[in-house]
C-alpha cells in the first residue's frame, strides 16, 4: 500500500517595513491592504500563511523625527511610534501574523549571523566613497538621478559625503542576477518593471557601502570585521534582513526552512532596486535561495497631489474609514487603481463608487432579496434550485493568483449586476401572485449566489462577507467548510432562516 501525504502549501508574504519617522498614511495602508487581501485569500484556500509587516527603526530619519518631536530618549520614541503602526493595522483589520521591529533582539542576532556569513565569503571589503547622499531615500544618488540638483522623490538637495566604509561586493553577482532574472520571468512583477531592473544591474550597479560612520543609530558593525567602533551598519543592509530575521534565520532553522524563500515581497515601485538587485545578491552571497516573486505596485496621489506632510494631505487611514467604513476603503483602493499602475485617490470618486456600487448595486441587492425572503417565505430559504458559477470561480482564482485584484473585483461585480438583472426581469413581486414555484427558484438562486459572493469578497472585504453570511443565517457554519466545498453550488440548505439586518453600506 502506498501512502500519500497531502501537505498544505505555505505562503509567506511580506510588506516593506516602514520608517517610524511618522504615523502611517493612506499610501502605506495601500501596500499593507494588498498584502492583507492576498494573505486572506491564501488562508481561505487552506494554505499555511505567514504574513509579515513591521517597522524600519535604524534610520537617521527616525532620530531626526524624535528630536523634532522633543523626545530625547530615542528608544521611547521608537516604542511609541512603532506601537502606533501596530495599533493602526489592528484597527484597520489587517491580519498580519507577525510584526518585526528592527531594534528587536531576534533581528540583531540574525543580522550578525548574516554579516558573518557574507564576511567569510570575502564579499565585504574596506574602501572609500564620495557621493551625494539623500537622507530621505537613505541612499547615495548619482548626479544623473537628480533633477535640478534635487532628489526627485524628496525634492531636497542631497548631502555630499566622503567616508571610509565597508562595501558589499554586489558586482560579483551581476551575471548571476541577470541569469536568474532571465530564467525566472515571474520574479519581477509587473513585467513592465523588469527592464528597469535589468538596465540598472547591467549598466549602473556598483558595490555599495554597508556601513556609516558616527551615525547616532544603527546596528554596530559585527565584531568579526574588527572595524571602527563608531561605525554602524547601513540601514538598508539591516532592513532587508527583516524578511529572514522574522522567521528565525540564525536561530530557528526549522521555522526558517518551513517559510523561506518568501513567496511574495510586496513593495512600492520606489524601492524595487533594493529588492530586485541588492537583496537577491545578498542572499546569493549568504548561500540562501531567492524569493519567488517581488511585486512593485504604483504610487498614488490624493486629488492629484503627491502625498506629503507639508501639503497636509497625509490622510490617516483610520480617519477616512470612520466615514466610509474599512471595507469601502479597501474596495476603493483595489477597484480604482490597477495593481502596478499609478493612480489617484479622490474623495469625489470614493463617494461615487460608495453610492453607486457599494450602497446601490451590492447593499440594496442583498437587503431587497432578504426582505423578499422574509415576506414571501417567512424568512426561510426555499428549496434548492440549480445554477452554476463554475466559470466565475475559475476566473476569480486566476485573477487572484496572478495579482489582478481589480479584475477579480470586476468579475465579482458582473455577478452582482447579473443578480440585479434577474430581479428586474423576473419581477418576484409579480411572480408572488402567479407562480410560486418560479418565485422559489429565483429566490434560492439569488440567496445561494450571495453565499458565493461572500466567499469571493471575503479577502477583499472581510467585514462585508461576514455580514452577508450572517444575513443568510450561516455565519458560523460557513467558516467550517473548505474552500473546495464552498465553491460547490447548493451549499445553502432549504429552511435556513435568513435575517435582514442593517444596511451593508448605509447612505452617507
Ligand atoms: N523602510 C523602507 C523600506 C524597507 S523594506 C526592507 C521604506 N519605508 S517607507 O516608510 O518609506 O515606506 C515605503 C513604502 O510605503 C513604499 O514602498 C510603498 O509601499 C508605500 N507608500 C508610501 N507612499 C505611497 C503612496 N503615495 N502610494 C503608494 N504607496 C506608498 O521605504
Amino acid at each position: 500500500m502506498q501512502y500519500k501525504f497531502i501537505m498544505s502549501k505555505k505562503f509567506y508574504i511580506t510588506t516593506p517595513i516602514y520608517y517610524v519617522n511618522d504615523k502611517p498614511h493612506i499610501g502605506h495602508s495601500y501596500t499593507t491592504t494588498i498584502a492583507d487581501i492576498l494573505a486572506r485569500y491564501h488562508r481561505m484556500k487552506g494554505e499555511k500563511v505567514l504574513f509579515l509587516t513591521g517597522t524600519d527603526e535604524n534610520s537617521q530619519k527616525n532620530v531626526e523625527a524624535a528630536e523634532k518631536s522633543g523626545e530625547k530618549n530615542i528608544k521611547k520614541y521608537l516604542d511609541k511610534i512603532a506601537a502606533i503602526w501596530q495599533e493602526t493595522w489592528d484597527s484597520f483589520g489587517i491580519s498580519n501574523d507577525d510584526f518585526i521591529r528592527t531594534t528587536e533582539k531576534r533581528h540583531i542576532v540574525a543580522v550578525n549571523k548574516f554579516f558573518e556569513t557574507v564576511w567569510k565569503k570575502k564579499d565585504i571589503y574596506e574602501g572609500s566613497y564620495e557621493g551625494w547622499y539623500c537622507a530621505g531615500c537613505e541612499a547615495f544618488k548619482k548626479e544623473s538621478d537628480l533633477v535640478n540638483g534635487l532628489c526627485p522623490d524628496h525634492k531636497k538637495a542631497p548631502e555630499k559625503i566622503k567616508e571610509n566604509n565597508l562595501f558589499f561586493r554586489v558586482t560579483k553577482y551581476r551575471d548571476a542576477l541577470l541569469e536568474f532574472i532571465g530564467k525566472n520571468p515571474e520574479f519581477i512583477q509587473p513585467k513592465s518593471r523588469r527592464n528597469e531592473v535589468v538596465n540598472f544591474i547591467r549598466d549602473y550597479m556598483e558595490d555599495f557601502s554597508i556601513t556609516r560612520e558616527n551615525a547616532s543609530c544603527g546596528i554596530p558593525v559585527p565584531k568579526i570585521a574588527k572595524y571602527k567602533k563608531n561605525a554602524s551598519l547601513y540601514v538598508w543592509f539591516d532592513a532587508l534582513l527583516n524578511y529572514v530575521s522574522a522567521i528565525g534565520y540564525g536561530k530557528n532553522p526549522a521555522k526558517f526552512k518551513k517559510f523561506w524563500p518568501a513567496d511574495l515581497h510586496l513593495v512600492g515601485k520606489d524601492i524595487i532596486k533594493f529588492h530586485c538587485a541588492y537583496w537577491p545578491a545578498m542572499l546569493m552571497s549568504a548561500g540562501l535561495p531567492l524569493p519567488k516573486k517581488v511585486f512593485a505596485h504604483g504610487f498614488f496621489t490624493i486629488n492629484g497631489e503627491k502625498i506629503s506632510k507639508s501639503l497636509g494631505n497625509a490622510i490617516d487611514p483610520l480617519e477616512v474609514s470612520k466615514k466610509f467604513g474599512i471595507d469601502a476603503i479597501r474596495y476603493f483602493l483595489i477597484r480604482e487603481i490597477r495593481l502596478g499602475e499609478d493612480g489617484d485617490f479622490s474623495f469625489e470618486r470614493l463617494n461615487e463608487r460608495y453610492n453607486n456600487e457599494l450602497a446601490n448595486e451590492l447593499g440594496n441587492l442583498i437587503s431587497r432579496v432578504l426582505a423578499m425572503t422574509e415576506k414571501y417565505f417567512d424568512g426561510k430559504t426555499p428549496k434548492k434550485a440549480p445554477a452554476r458559477l463554475f466559470y466565475a470561480w475559475k476566473e476569480y482564482d486566476e485573477d487572484m493568483e496572478n495579482l489582478r485584484l481589480n479584475e477579480a473585483l470586476e468579475k465579482i461585480w458582473q455577478i452582482v449586476r447579473e443578480a440585479n438583472r434577474i430581479i428586474d426581469s423576473e419581477r418576484p413581486w409579480e411572480l408572488a401572485k402567479i407562480n410560486q414555484k418560479r418565485l422559489a427558484e429565483v429566490i434560492y438562486v439569488l440567496l445561494e449566489t450571495f453565499r458565493h459572493l461572500a466567499w469571493m469578497l471575503y479577502p477583499i472585504m472581510p467585514g462585508t462577507a461576514e455580514k452577508i453570511w450572517e444575513g443568510l443565517g450561516i455565519a458560523k457554519s460557513e467558516k467550517k467548510i473548505t474552500y473546495k466545498q464552498a465553491r460547490k453550488w447548493g451549499g445553502l440548505k432549504q429552511g435556513t432562516k435568513v435575517k435582514k439586518g442593517e444596511a451593508l453600506f448605509p447612505r452617507l
